[in-house]
Order: structure tokens, then C-alpha cells, then sequence
């Protein structure tokens, strides 16, 4: 089976997310790098993909001019990845899929909910793959943990705690900095700016885990730099359709923390506990029995977790490696498509526009909430309920 054709917008010279698409994308030998409109500045961006490797006809000016040229040509991309600023890609995602093309999608899908229904219906429709790049869901040892719930080592799932909390954006002397401003002003942002950007990881990966989505929530917001009108610091208590009861914390402006997504998962007969700074190690403690420390890449995991490392036990696996298990799903799904078979199950677990359209009916009623002094509010989209 010759390789994927792959094609990127944004992710430009200078991104934080482009590298590690590339990177992921590339990993396995499964997708070519083929097309790209890599950044907002035709030039710049046609002139980047070329030092990339792209032919010069199909390193676009912007993702109009190469949806035009994809869509004509027999060897057009099998999968495009949207890595825009968030408000264009409901615009793009939605063109694509239309134009019958698979899509990876960053986070968040849309700006609204409403959006993200349409979004939800187009694919179904088309019957394209629209994936969200909840990323940090590709680790191996997040689908172990999927895994082990799974199977019921944990029992029922009692409490789940969620943190993404950092200390980026913390300097009040940034509240002028243009490439900070924007986040929290309502304009440019939407109705949430730490939730929608950071909040929204921790929820999909405690949802993936525990097999649960959330149903209701109280959210306590709060801009500890006054001049932001949007927050930076948010404590989400949630309601799962399963009985699980969640705790989530995200902020911006935890001086000390660097990347900050954590997850603890609490069930009846043991507790879980993995910090995305620590991604090789899985700390579980079956009730009444001594802490274990579980390594990636150990024998005997899951198939879930065996699929998705790749370096010998004791060697670090990182970000890059975890968007590239989303990579590695969506080639075994679209190649599966291709070969009129069904694809490997361990390789069903890529974030899906279904859960975009949730993250996004979550922010709204974190928004909601927040503005209500923690009145507990429907968390689910209108499509779901
Ligand atoms: N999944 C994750 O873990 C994760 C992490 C970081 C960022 N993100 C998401 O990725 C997206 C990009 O974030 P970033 O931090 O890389 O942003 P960035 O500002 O660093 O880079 C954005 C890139 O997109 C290009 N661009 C802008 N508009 C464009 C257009 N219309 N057509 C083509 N290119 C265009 C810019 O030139 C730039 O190269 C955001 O939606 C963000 O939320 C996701």
C-alpha cells in the first residue's frame, strides 16, 4: 500500500502546533507530506513549503487556492489537517468535508455550538472522517487507562480529576501584549478564553477515560488580572451520564506550573493517577494493595497501549509521538475505507466531531454558569439531550 497523501493549513514557519503535526503525521511512514497553505501570508507560506519539500504547485497560497487545486486532481490528499487560528476553522473544516475530503481538525472545532451540530451533521452526511486533535489522547499510557476502566479494574468510577493549569499568562504586564491580549477579549476569543483553551483537554480526556460524558456542571470563573474581561482561572464541578462525579481546574495563571494537564481517576476498587509531564509513567493503586508504578512499553498493557508505543521501556515518548497515535488511527481508518474492510478496533479511538460538539456545548455552560454564580447547567449539546 503506497503512502497517504497528506495536506496541512496553517502551522506556518514559527508555529507552536505545526512541528508537531508534521512530526506526527510523519512518524510512521503512512502519510506523504503533500499540499500545504501553511500560513496566512501566501508568500511566506508558499515559500516555506517549499523548503519543507513541497512541489512548488502544490504549496498553496491560502486553503482556498488549494482546496481548488485538491479537488481536481486524481492523486488529491486523503487527509487535510486544519491548524489555524480557532475562528477559521469551522469555515475550513466545513468547506473540506464538503468538497468530500477526511479532516483533522484543532481544537476547538468551532466557535459555537450551533456550529458544531453543523459540523457533526455535514460529516455524517458526507460520510467523512472529521477528527478533533484532542492529542493528548494518542498517549499510550491515556489509552491504558482507557483500557483499564474498560475491563473494570477500577470498578464503577466514583470521582475523576482533571487539572490543566499553567502559569503562562500570568504576568499582569501582559495585559498589553498583543499575543496575549486577544485570548481573553470577547471579541476575538468567544465567550470563554482558559476553558475553551486549556479546560476543554482535560474534560475530553477524563470523558475518554472513563467512557462518560459530561451531563450538567457548576463552573466557578474568575479573571484574577482584572483588566481581562475573559477568565483565566476556572473550577469546573461536573456531572457524568454514568455516575462519576468530576473535579476540574484550569488556569493560566498557576505561576510554577508549565503544562499542567493531569488526570486522577477514582473508582471502587482503585485509583489512577498520570500528569502529561510524566507521560512514560502511570502511577495505580488497587484498593488495599501497595502504589505500582506502570511504565510504557512494559510487557502485558492492553492492545490499546501496545499499538501505540514505539520506543523500548525506559525510553521517553513524548507530544509529537501521541499526535502521531492520531495519525497512525486515521491512516488504519481511511486505508480500511479504501480496502473495504473494517479497521483495527484498538485503532477506533481518535476524537471524532462528536466530541468538539460536546467541548464546545461545555464552554458555553461553563460561560453560563460562570456568569450565574455556579447555578448548575445543562453541559451537554441541544443534538444530544
Ligand atoms: N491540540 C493541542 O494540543 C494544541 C496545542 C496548541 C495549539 N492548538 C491549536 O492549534 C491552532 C493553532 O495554534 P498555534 O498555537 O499553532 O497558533 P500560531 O499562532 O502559533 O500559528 C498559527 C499558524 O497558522 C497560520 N495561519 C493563520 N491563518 C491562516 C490561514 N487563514 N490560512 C493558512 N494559515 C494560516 C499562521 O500564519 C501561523 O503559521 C489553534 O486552534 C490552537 O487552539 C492545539
Amino acid at each position: 500500500m503506497s503512502k497517504l497523501n497528506w495536506g496541512m493549513i496553517g502551522g506556518g514557519e514559527g508555529s507552536q502546533i505545526g512541528p508537531a503535526h508534521r512530526l506526527g503525521a510523519g512518524l510512521d511512514g503512512l502519510f506523504a507530506f503533500t499540499a500545504g497553505a501553511l500560513d496566512h501570508r501566501p508568500d511566506e507560506g508558499r515559500a516555506y513549503g517549499r523548503r519543507l519539500g513541497l512541489a512548488a504547485d502544490r504549496s498553496y497560497g491560502d486553503w482556498r487556492e488549494m482546496l481548488e487545486g485538491e479537488t481536481g486532481r486524481e492523486d488529491r490528499i486523503d487527509l487535510v489537517t486544519v491548524a489555524t487560528p480557532n475562528a477559521t476553522h469551522f469555515e475550513i473544516t466545513k468547506a473540506y468535508l464538503k468538497a468530500g475530503f477526511h479532516v483533522l481538525c484543532e481544537k476547538p472545532m468551532t466557535m459555537t455550538v450551533a456550529e458544531g451540530e453543523e459540523i457533526v451533521d455535514l460529516a455524517r452526511e458526507t460520510g467523512r472522517i472529521c477528527a478533533v486533535n484532542y492529542g493528548y489522547t494518542g498517549y499510550s499510557l491515556v489509552r491504558h487507562m482507557r483500557a483499564m476502566v474498560a475491563r473494570g479494574d477500577l470498578g464503577a468510577i466514583r470521582l475523576v480529576k482533571a487539572e490543566f493549569a499553567h502559569g503562562h499568562h500570568a504576568d499582569a504586564a501582559d495585559a498589553d501584549n498583543p499575543r496575549v491580549r486577544w485570548r481573553y477579549d470577547p471579541a476575538q476569543a468567544g465567550v470563554s478564553a482558559q476553558f475553551a483553551d486549556c479546560g476543554i483537554h482535560a474534560l475530553h480526556m477524563a470523558s475518554f477515560v472513563i467512557g462518560q460524558q459530561a451531563e450538567s456542571l457548576s463552573a466557578d470563573t474568575v479573571s484574577c488580572i482584572a483588566s481581562r474581561e475573559l477568565e483565566d482561572d476556572a473550577m469546573v464541578n461536573l456531572r457524568f451520564d454514568g455516575g462519576a462525579v468530576g473535579r476540574l481546574w484550569t488556569s493560566s495563571i498557576a505561576i510554577g506550573r508549565q503544562h499542567g494537564l493531569t488526570l486522577q481517576i477514582f473508582g471502587e476498587k482503585g485509583g489512577l493517577r498520570w500528569s502529561q509531564e510524566q507521560p512514560n509513567q502511570l502511577y495505580w493503586m488497587p484498593l488495599g494493595q501497595n502504589l505500582q508504578t506502570i511504565e510504557r512499553g512494559q510487557a502485558g498493557l492492553s492492545p490499546e497501549a501496545d499499538r501505540t508505543s514505539r520506543v523500548t521501556v525506559g525510553h521517553a515518548e513524548g507530544m509529537p509521538l501521541a499526535f502521531a497515535n492520531i495519525y497512525a488511527d486515521l491512516a488504519e481508518a481511511i486505508t480500511a475505507r479504501k480496502e473495504n474492510r473494517d479497521p483495527d478496533p484498538a485503532a477506533t479511538l481518535y476524537p471524532r466531531a462528536e466530541d468538539g460538539l460536546r467541548s464546545m456545548a461545555a464552554v458555553f455552560a461553563v460561560a453560563e454558569s460562570g456568569k450565574a454564580d455556579g447555578a448548575w447547567t445543562d453541559a451537554r449539546p441541544p443534538m444530544f439531550r
